[in-house]
């Protein structure tokens, strides 16, 4: 269904081939949370911090009001910014609740997830009867993935995430970055 882990690999190395390689870095450059539906779901917070050159971070906290929560597709859509943003080689809509109960069904899945498990409390399956906390997502952890494990070519940057509880979409949250 999805492209093999392998077969993504060869992808990026032919389209970063093409880049000049340098030793280049990811920055945060803004975030925007919005929830659709207030009664069901609000950021509390959702913020970049900058904390010193080389320490800067974000963090959400999305308050749930209507757990426990057994249903949720999460959706992940990557623009890559030439004159506007135009989609960019990922559009993945995947049923959270199964994923989670064996993240290596989904190897593209997998790598998004990584970027949150180590700040976050999402990293287990439904039900979510609790808010949802990323705390402190480390700029040079992003950039690690970013560069290393799956080395994205330099450019600008959107991810939006979609988050659709019992098929309705319920919030949007896109993190602009830059790599250069
Ligand atoms: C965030 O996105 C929403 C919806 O796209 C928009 O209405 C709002 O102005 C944006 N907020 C900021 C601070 O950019
Ligand atoms: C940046 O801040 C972090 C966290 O407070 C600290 O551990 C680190 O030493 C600081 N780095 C510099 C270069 O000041
Ligand atoms: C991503 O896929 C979804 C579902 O197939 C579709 O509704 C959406 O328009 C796509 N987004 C982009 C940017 O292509
Ligand atoms: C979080 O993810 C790790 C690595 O995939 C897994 O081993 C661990 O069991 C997960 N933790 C929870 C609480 O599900």
């Amino acid at each position: 269904m999805w492209p093999k882990h392998s077969e993504l690999i060869v992808l990026f190395a032919l389209l970063y081939s093409v880049e000049k390689v340098n030793d280049y870095q990811y920055e945060f450059t803004n975030v925007n949370c919005t929830t659709l539906d207030k009664d069901f779901a609000d950021f509390e917070y959702c913020y970049l911090k900058s904390v010193n050159r080389s320490y800067k971070y974000m963090s959400i906290k999305v308050n749930l009001f209507k757990t426990p929560i057994t249903k949720v597709k999460f959706r992940a859509m990557v623009f890559k910014r030439f004159s506007g943003y135009r989609p960019f080689m990922f559009n993945i809509t995947v049923d959270a609740c199964r994923f989670l109960r064996n993240t290596k069904s989904n190897p593209i899945a997998a790598y998004f997830l990584d970027f949150l498990k180590p700040y976050s409390n999402m990293n287990h399956s439904c039900p979510f009867n609790h808010d949802l906390i990323l705390d402190k997502l480390d700029i040079n952890f992003v950039n690690h993935q970013l560069t290393k494990v799956l080395p994205f070519p330099e450019g600008d940057y959107l991810l939006e995430t979609h988050w659709i509880a019992y098929e309705i979409n319920r919030a949007v949250v896109k993190v602009y970055g830059t790599l250069s």
